[in-house]
């Protein structure tokens, strides 16, 4: 696709990417990996799940007081890289980082499973953990507290949103000679550029 043509807007080449990545990835084609800086400028990088994207960006949830979330408030700058294996192609996304609103967040948290959102509640993302009796008994614990009615979103459970200022779709080629087309925001516009592999 992107070999022949290089349509205007990266989200439709992005679009079309997903669909078909969501139609022939085993698993979790949405997982992304999620490159973020810490204060010494050395970079780090996890696995998240992308759970929304449009033009102002795509979406991610996490825990805001995880390494990663104390990162992004601190150094409002990340990089996403997707990886589909069996299509063979990479998207790499960069941009600045912003949080979602509460509304959106709260919409969000409140579709997940019952008890996605007790784990949300006790677990201390990337705090040291004695074993897995301590996270147990803190599921426990929130399964009691909100045993009844809706269970709350937890103030440091949110979302950050990337705006793409950079993004690049590579596509295996025979022999190495794989194509890679770059979008770079240039004000309203996008402006595009091949890449020799
Ligand atoms: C496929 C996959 C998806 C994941 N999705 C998320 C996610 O959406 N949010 C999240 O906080 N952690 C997610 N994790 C766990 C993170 O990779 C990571 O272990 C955790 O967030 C702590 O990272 P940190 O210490 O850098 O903050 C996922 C892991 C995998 C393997």
């Amino acid at each position: 696709m992107i070999r022949d043509q290089t349509p205007d807007d990266p989200l439709s080449v992005f679009a079309a990417w997903f669909e078909e990545a969501e139609a022939k990835e085993v698993n979790d084609p949405n997982g992304v990996a999620l490159a973020t800086v810490g204060e010494d400028g050395m970079p780090s990088c996890r696995m998240v799940l992308m759970k929304g994207y449009d033009e102002q960006g795509f979406v991610f949830y996490t825990n805001y007081e995880s390494r990663k979330g104390r990162q992004l408030l601190a150094h409002p700058k990340a990089a996403l890289l997707f990886h589909w294996k069996s299509l063979r192609r990479q998207v790499r996304i960069e941009g600045p980082v912003a949080q979602v609103s509460d509304e959106e967040a709260d919409e969000y948290f409140a579709s997940r499973a019952r008890q996605s959102q007790i784990g949300a509640w006790a677990s201390d993302q990337s705090r040291p953990l004695e074993g897995r009796f301590e996270l147990e008994k803190r599921v426990a614990r929130f399964a009691a507290k909100y045993v009844v009615g809706k269970v709350p979103r937890p103030p440091h459970w949110s979302g950050f949103r990337l705006s793409p200022s950079l993004i690049e779709f590579w596509q295996d080629g025979a022999f190495r000679l794989h194509d890679r087309l770059v979008y770079q925001r240039d004000g309203e516009a996008w402006r595009t550029e091949r890449l020799f592999p």
